[in-house]
Order: structure tokens, then sequence, then C-alpha cells
């Protein structure tokens, strides 16, 4: 697909439901007695992945063109599945799957895409083995395909390496099953929905710090889902109106949970016009418009506990600090080099190739900014958050981009070119 320069962005989006709540709505609202209804569920292949195992475990789900319908069986209404169960290209499937999974009565494999074959599954692997679990690799390489025999389940307290809420999901999912409680700590806290949704579900399950518990609950209860947007499909319209001169955006109703709105308090660091309107407390997943203005910036320090509250947006952030005065250095993301893609790697790569000036760390990326952006072959590596971060980085290039595998983007944000270019003023 190809992209050039425009000359502001003007007018309202509304972004597609958020990726992280949609994975959880069905998962949930499977394992509870009783139909979840779930509204603004986002329609990517990733969610779709998740439907579409459920449906192979023997959940009836009915996704309607307003709503989707989750007929829950409640945790024990599993049943056997009669072939593997695809991924996809989700990692929020895969890894939070295995930990129901691990307490079934019955075995399943799973598999996924190239890409889901190379990441690392040793991190759910391990706690869940401690648990009891009787979960392999099936090539032996801590990779999908995995296989999981059902198990009797023990609490556990495991202490994370990683500052990672899939971990952390799927340990408190397979608590669900155990036969005492059962606790994570991480070194910092990773976004938090699952451990508020599971409360909303009557779940049994406490927060203190960066350790969240749960202990194990005969049932869980329908409930009625609102899905907010999703702040990692904002990331990209909030950076193209912060560097595309003359640029005026006001992007409706986005998730702004304090475990996630990292990218807006780095922005205001940067110097960013952002205003948040209509802000609602609501059900324990905040929400707010986002008013965006065209702003000059400065380069900062991207590190340490606001890390994982940014993880997903990191990619796009590196396009914004090109267009910042001054050098950005993002350290403490060595995470991103298990992503969909190597998205260090790819960044600078692909940056680089723009004629940004940056270079890669062991643990991140450094970004002198102010050398103007040109447009260069683009290889998105499949990487649907790499193909959108650099849409916006050709939108304020010189020339033209040509990123590769565009579509990519169907993963989390299908009707994402669509909605950018309806805020093209040139
Ligand atoms: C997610 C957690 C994050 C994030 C991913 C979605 C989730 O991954 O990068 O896109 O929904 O739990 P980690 O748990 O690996 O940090």
């Amino acid at each position: 697909m190809i992209f050039s320069r425009t000359t502001s962005l003007k007018g309202t989006v509304t972004v597609p439901g958020d990726k992280s709540i949609s994975h959880r709505s069905v998962m949930f609202g499977a394992l509870a007695e009783g139909t979840t209804r779930v509204t603004n569920f986002l329609q990517g292949a990733d969610c779709l992945s998740t439907i579409n195992c459920f449906q192979k475990l023997g959940i009836r789900i009915e996704n309607q063109e307003n709503e989707l319908l989750i007929h829950g069986k409640g945790l024990h209404g599993l049943n056997a599945p009669t072939e593997i169960l695809d991924m996809g290209n989700s990692g929020t499937t895969t890894r939070l799957i295995c930990g129901i999974l691990a307490g079934q009565t019955f075995s399943s494999e799973l598999n996924g895409d190239q890409s889901i074959q190379n990441r690392p599954m040793k991190r759910i692997m391990e706690p869940l083995s401690q648990m009891g679990a009787r979960i392999e690799s099936i090539h032996g390489n801590g990779c999908a395909p995995l296989r999981i025999q059902g198990a009797s389940l023990h609490g556990i307290h495991y202490v994370s390496e990683v500052a990672s809420a899939q971990v952390k999901s799927c340990i408190l999912l397979a608590g669900l099953y155990a036969d005492g409680p059962t606790s994570v700590t991480e070194p910092n806290l990773s976004r938090n929905h699952s451990e508020l949704m599971l409360k909303h579900f009557g779940a049994s399950l406490k927060s203190e710090g960066t350790t969240a518990t749960i202990f194990p609950e005969p049932k869980l209860y329908a409930q009625e889902i609102q899905v907010p947007g999703d702040i990692s499909s904002a990331a990209y319209f909030i950076t193209a109106g912060l560097v595309i001169p003359g640029s005026e955006i006001l992007i409706k109703h986005v998730g702004v949970n304090p475990t996630r709105d990292g990218i807006l308090k780095v922005c205001k660091e940067m110097g960013a016009d952002l205003t948040l309107q209509n802000e609602n407390h609501g059900n324990g997943e905040p929400t707010a418009d986002i008013l965006v203005r065209y702003s000059s910036l400065k380069g900062i320090t991207i590190g340490g506990s606001v890390i994982p509250a940014l993880i997903d947006e990191l990619p796009v952030i590196a396009v914004l600090a090109c267009f910042a005065e001054g050098t950005t250095i993002i350290r403490d993301a060595q995470e991103l080099k298990v992503k969909e893609s190597n998205r260090i790697d790819v960044m600078v790569k692909n940056l680089s190739a723009m004629g940004a000036h940056i270079t890669a760390t062991e643990d991140g990326m450094i970004i002198e900014g102010g050398y103007p952006l040109h447009g260069a072959v683009i290889d998105s590596r499949l990487d649907h958050r790499i193909a959108m971060s650099f849409a916006v980085a050709a939108l304020a290039a010189d020339g033209e981009t040509k990123i590769t595998d565009a579509d990519c983007v169907r993963i989390s944000y299908p009707a994402f070119y669509e909605d950018l270019k309806k805020l093209c003023h040139g």
C-alpha cells in the first residue's frame, strides 16, 4: 500500500473496542453461568481467534451486528476439542487459554501462525507446571505448538520476572481451578483488565501493589460489558495529530485505564497539547475523549514502571520521537523483541530507511529527533502495529512510502486506513 504526505488531520474518530478487554469478555463469558452480552467488541482477527477457540470448546457464541452474545456454561462446562485449537497471530489468546485448559479434565493441543510459533511460552509453562499442570511444547523449543493435559492444580505464589498481563492472567485463570489461593507478583504493574473484569464476574480476587491474588470460586456469573475504545489504536491518531502541522483530532470514548495510559503521560512530558474531555469513571474501566492538537515536542527518557503501560505503543512513540527536538531514549523495553515481530529491530531498520537517526540498544532505542523523514519501502513483517506506525510516519514524510503486507492491520484495527483517510485534508 502506498502513502504520501498530508497537510493536516482534522475531525473526529471513534476507534474500535479494546483488544485486551474484548478477548477477556469472551473467555470469562464462556466460563460464567448465563449469557454475557458484549457491545463494541473488537472484530479484529485476534479476537475472532478467541471466539473460534471457545466455539471449538463447545461454547455457543452469537456474533451479531451490534453485540456479541456468549452463552456461558460455567467453570466446568467446556467440552474436549476435536481438533487443534488455532490461535492465529494472537499471543493473548494463546497464553490466557493455557491457564484455562490446564485446569480441565480433558487434553487439548494448540498452535498458531509463524509468529506465534516463535513467541516464548516458557514464561507460562513454568508457573503452570509449578501449579501441577501438564503442559509441553511439542517441538521442545518452549514455543507453540503446545499440548496440555488437564490436571488438578494447586495454588502457588509466583514471582514473575517479566511485567506481563498475559502471564499474570494465565496464572489467575488457572487459579480459578486451584485448591487454594494463587498469587502473582510482577516487577511492575501490567494492565489490570483481568483483575477488574474477573471481579465483575464474581471472582474473589484482591490486588495489592504489584501482587494479584485469586481465591478459587465455584461460579462466575454472566455480565453486560461495554468495551471502551482501544488506547493502543488511538495512539496512531494521537501521534499523527501531534506531528502533522495544523492538525486537530478528537478521539471519542477511549479507555484510559491508568495501567494503559502511559502514552498520554509520555506525550504530555514531551510537551504535547492533549486534553481529556467527558471523563467517565463508570464501571472500573475509565474512558475519555482525547483532543489532540499539533504540538512542538522535546525528547525525553522513557523507562521503568511506565513501560508496561505503553508497551504496544512504543513503535509509534519511536515515530513521534523523530519529530521531537533532542534525544529520546527508550529503555527497559526488551519485551519489544518478543512481540508479533522483534519491534526494536524492525523499527530501527525501517525508520533508518526513512532517514531517521535511530540506534538500537539492548533494551530499547535511542532517537535523535528533528531529522526530516522521507519515503521508503517498509517491511511490516506482518506486524499490525508496525504497519500502522509507518502509515503515520508516511503522512509526515517527503515522497512516497510503500508498506508491504499492509492488510495485517486486520489483527487489531480492520478499518484503520479508512479511518485515517477520513481525517486527511490534503
Ligand atoms: C496483552 C498484554 C501485553 C500486550 C498485548 C496484550 C493482554 O503483552 O503487549 O498486546 O491483553 O494481556 P504482555 O502480557 O506480554 O506484556
